[in-house]
């Protein structure tokens, strides 16, 4: 069988270096032309060393009578095509894809030299490697992005089998994308790895059907072979808990850190206030309305009593205390609270709407500072949407067995990404008149419940806040 090879490159050095090394069983297959542009291509140089045809177009490989087989190895799928169109009916041809098909099974081939016992060892390292012990997603893939393995994890989570995966591109699987991932929340390490030739690192952050962020850290691992990498093993792992517990853990260090300073300040601050307070109204008393001194008097007086507002809060928010948690129907407390801001509602022309889940089950918490979160939120949505918008409260069973979730949306301004991360800050607030201390407190009322409270925003539409409680109280088993 006489080949003549598309591409000088390497792999075609290669494969005359397989076909004169190995002894072939029923075809005799021997290289007889190469074709490439360029003059130094290592494939073309070999063939001229040996005295074979060589040329920079394939085209002469059409007017020979002794080709009986072109091999495209430049993987080009247009010069692919133009062969096809071009050679005679008697001449086969081959892709690069194919080519390398067997360029897999002479790497077996000459595995199978090792023992019989490396071999078993080598297979049952792989399968552990994709499928019993890992729980993270695997995927192998080849240096241009094709997957060439996988494992259960993966298959589990994407909810494809094994043929609809094979041979894809991982992007496409993954991303349904049509080029490799790029960007701040997509890179690719596998870029990375086949560059550098190293192990690379990255997290992915994507939104579930909720609007939530997940968390994936992906890493890859280069596969060399003889010296080349021909491609990687790409890990990944669901890190969302791990992030969230470091987040959460962070905010309630900057809670409680803030709590016992605010304390301390508030007390301090509340004494003098009252002498200015009531020493401003006590000489008003000994004036009248009409003097001018009167009017000035009562702005002092009235920014006391803002102060005195602001340290009363910053009291709340440090005392918080242990819940006293009881069974309530969460339903009902949320119903008394869009009632009690139905005039606030009213006033900026919005109108808040509910939607309470029948099946809600009866509810442990404290029911003043669930009451307190709830209009802490509905206060701020209602404040961030203009005349006509709404803002919509309903309450459902969570996806997580044993909770539920508390739903507060609106139509409002919205909140920039930059800016949702430090919402939950105390005295974070971009208001005038604000305290940045109603979604602190919010939080730790929540978290005081044992539950998680969430915000997902986009910029002009609208805010969504989620709260998520157990049903019931954790409780320890003591052993
Ligand atoms: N529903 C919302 N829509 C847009 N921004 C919000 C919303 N809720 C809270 N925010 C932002 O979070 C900040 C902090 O809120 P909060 O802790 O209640 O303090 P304050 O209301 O006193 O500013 C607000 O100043 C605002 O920028
Ligand atoms: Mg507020």
């Amino acid at each position: 069988m006489n080949i003549a090879v598309v591409g000088g490159g390497k792999r075609c050095k290669d494969l005359m270096d397989v076909i004169q090394r190995h002894t072939f069983q029923n075809i005799h297959p021997r290289i007889i032309a190469v074709a490439d542009i360029d003059p130094t291509a290592p494939g073309l140089i070999a063939a001229m060393e040996k005295g074979l045809f060589i040329t920079s177009s394939y085209d002469d490989f059409f007017d020979r009578d002794d080709v009986d087989l072109i091999v495209e190895l430049t993987g080009s799928m247009d010069i692919y095509n133009d062969i096809l169109a071009k050679k005679r009916k008697d001449v086969r041809a081959i892709s690069t894809l194919t080519a390398e098909l067997f360029w897999e099974v002479a790497r077996v081939s000459t595995m199978q030299k090792k023992t019989k016992q490396e071999l078993q060892e080598a297979r049952a390292l792989y399968h552990v490697a994709l499928n019993d012990l890992i729980q993270e997603e695997v995927l192998v893939i080849d240096h241009r992005f094709r997957i060439i393995d996988t494992n259960d994890a993966f298959l589990e989570k994407f909810g494809l089998t094994r043929d609809q995966v094979i041979g894809q591109f991982c992007y496409t699987i993954t991303h349904h994308l049509e080029n490799p991932c790029s960007g701040k929340d997509h890179p690719c390490p596998l870029i990375q790895t086949l560059e550098t030739e190293k192990p690379s690192q990255t997290t992915h952050i994507h939104l579930d059907r909720d609007g939530r962020k997940i968390y994936y850290s992906i890493s890859t691992y280069p596969l060399i072979e003889q010296g080349d990498v021909v491609g990687a093993v790409e890990i990944s792992r669901d890190i969302t808990r791990d992030i969230n517990v470091q987040k959460m853990m962070m905010q309630q260090e900057k809670l409680a850190s803030v709590g016992r300073l605010s304390a301390g300040v508030a007390h301090e601050i509340n004494n003098p206030l009252t002498t200015i307070l009531t020493t401003a109204m006590l000489i008003q008393e000994d004036l009248e309305p009409d003097d001018p001194t009167y009017a000035d008097l009562s702005i002092i007086a009235n920014e006391a009593l803002r102060c005195r507002k602001i340290v009363t809060n910053l009291l709340n928010f440090a005392r918080q205390t242990q819940p006293d948690k009881k069974k309530h129907n969460l339903n009902d407390i949320i119903a008394a609270c869009i009632s009690l801001t139905q005039k606030q509602a009213a006033f900026k022309d919005v109108s808040v709407t509910h939607a309470l889940s029948e099946s809600l089950p009866r509810t442990r918490v404290d029911k003043g500072q669930i009451e307190q979160a709830m209009i802490n939120l509905i206060i701020n949505a209602i404040e961030a949407t203009p005349a006509g918008g709404d803002i919509h409260v309903s309450t459902r069973l969570s996806d997580r067995q044993g909770y539920i979730q508390i739903v507060i949306s609106d139509t409002g301004e919205g909140i920039p990404d930059e800016r949702i991360a430090r919402i939950f800050d105390p005295f974070f607030t971009t208001k005038e008149n604000g305290t940045g201390l109603g979604l602190a407190i919010t939080h730790g009322i929540i978290e005081q419940h044992g539950g998680t409270i969430e915000a997902s925003s986009i910029l002009r539409q609208g805010t969504t806040f989620t709260i998520t409680l157990p049903v019931e109280e954790m409780v320890d088993h003591a052993p």
